[in-house]
């Protein structure tokens, strides 16, 4: 407890989790339209409705002065957001900010790699589904492979400490894809998360129960070429990682479906619209554009409303693929 305000330097929720990560979403824009994600014709917030950069690097300060040490940046897609790169500067000049790091698309990165490194970045996680040009442009509807390809390059080149593939795995899309996606980070000294689908927004024309992957089949589709040591290293998200031995390389398991890590749980998120989601999958949430809109300047009160919300934060999530989608939110809108 800081003596002068009676505000707690440390956020706890009713089960005891201490939350450290916040994933803040700067756009709900995105220059694809990953099939799992969105649907095609998307309708996006008016700019009146979407925090200000201002406004966001505001809630960095608030949320570092209550104890989270990490912060993540995602979307939509993070880098379509005009002048984002002012954000990073501020953020990453936060004091008690142990880490800055994003989540991309990678579209943008061939122009943006140094900038977010020169602002203090030093990891990153590059969403890619598949290293095939057509398949790819038919997951992201509108992706163009090798321009990700030279962005992931452009990362390599600036220096980034670690750089980590993310991969939704889905049966009959890209299964046959694994091992090479493994190969691809494998020789770049790059780490690959797998990631089981979420039922986040409805999605007409894409079936998540049809396409569903278990994280455990992914696994051995990887052991018959590689042996997996599973390891207790952790980077503060909800992947399980283990080992190639003989690399460098961190291959990574995120199965909110068959491996729930709520109990873990370190982590909220803020929408585009300034909402304090508590859970990925549930709608418990704290407006705090509100709080931002009517006591301008007010830290005080707006890190009251954070303090407040964790009392509102849900066991887990009830996730259930063969149900129609309980949460309408896209995954655009929080970033994952
Ligand atoms: P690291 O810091 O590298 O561990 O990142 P991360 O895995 O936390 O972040 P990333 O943005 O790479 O997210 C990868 C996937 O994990 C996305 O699909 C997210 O939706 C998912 N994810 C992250 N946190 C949660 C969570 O609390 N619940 C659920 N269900 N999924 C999550
Ligand atoms: N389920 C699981 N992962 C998803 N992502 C986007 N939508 C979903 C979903 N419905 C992934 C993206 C990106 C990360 C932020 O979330 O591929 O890697
Ligand atoms: Fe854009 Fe990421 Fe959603 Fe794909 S998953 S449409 S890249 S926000």
């Amino acid at each position: 407890m800081s003596a002068d305000s009676g505000l707690p330097d440390k956020l706890v929720d009713r089960f005891g989790r201490h939350v450290t990560y916040v994933r803040l979403s700067v756009t709900d824009r995105c220059d694809f339209r990953c099939v799992y994600c969105m649907s095609e014709d998307m309708t996006f917030l008016p700019r009146a409705q979407v925090l200000t950069l201002e406004e966001m690097a505001t809630l960095g300060r608030a949320f570092t002065e209550l104890g989270v040490t990490k912060l993540r940046i995602t979307g939509g897609e993070p880098l379509v957001r005009n002048n984002v790169i002012w954000l990073f500067r501020e953020l990453g000049r936060l004091p008690g900010l142990r880490e800055l790091t994003l989540t991309t698309n990678g579209s943008q990165l061939e122009r943006l790699a140094q900038p977010l490194r020169d602002a203090g970045v030093r990891r990153l996680n590059i969403s890619l589904d598949s290293l095939d040009p057509e398949r790819f442009r038919r997951i992201t509807r509108v992706g163009d492979l090798h321009k990700v390809l030279r962005g992931i390059d452009a990362a390599r080149d600036a220096g980034f400490e670690r750089i980590k593939i993310n991969t939704v795995a889905m049966r009959n899309r890209n299964d046959d894809e694994i091992l090479d996606l493994v190969r691809y980070v494998l020789d770049r000294g790059m780490d690959i998360s797998f990631i089981e689908e979420m039922p986040l927004g409805v999605i007409d024309d894409h079936d998540r129960a049809e396409v569903y992957m278990s994280s455990d089949e992914v696994a051995d589709l990887i052991r018959a070429r590689h042996e997996l040591v599973e390891t207790a290293e952790k980077t503060g998200g909800p992947s399980r990682y283990f080992r190639i031995p003989g690399s460098d390389t961190r291959v990574g398991f995120i199965s909110p479906h068959s491996h729930n890590f709520c109990d873990s749980c370190n982590r909220v998120r803020v929408t585009t619209e300034g909402q304090l989601l508590l859970c990925l999958g549930q709608e418990h949430s704290m407006n705090l554009k509100q709080v931002l809109r009517s006591h301008p300047g007010d830290m005080d009160r707006l890190k009251r409303a954070i303090v407040a919300a964790m009392d509102i934060k849900p066991r887990g999530h009830d996730f259930n693929l063969d149900a129609k989608p309980v949460i309408f939110r896209h995954m655009s809108v929080t970033g994952g």
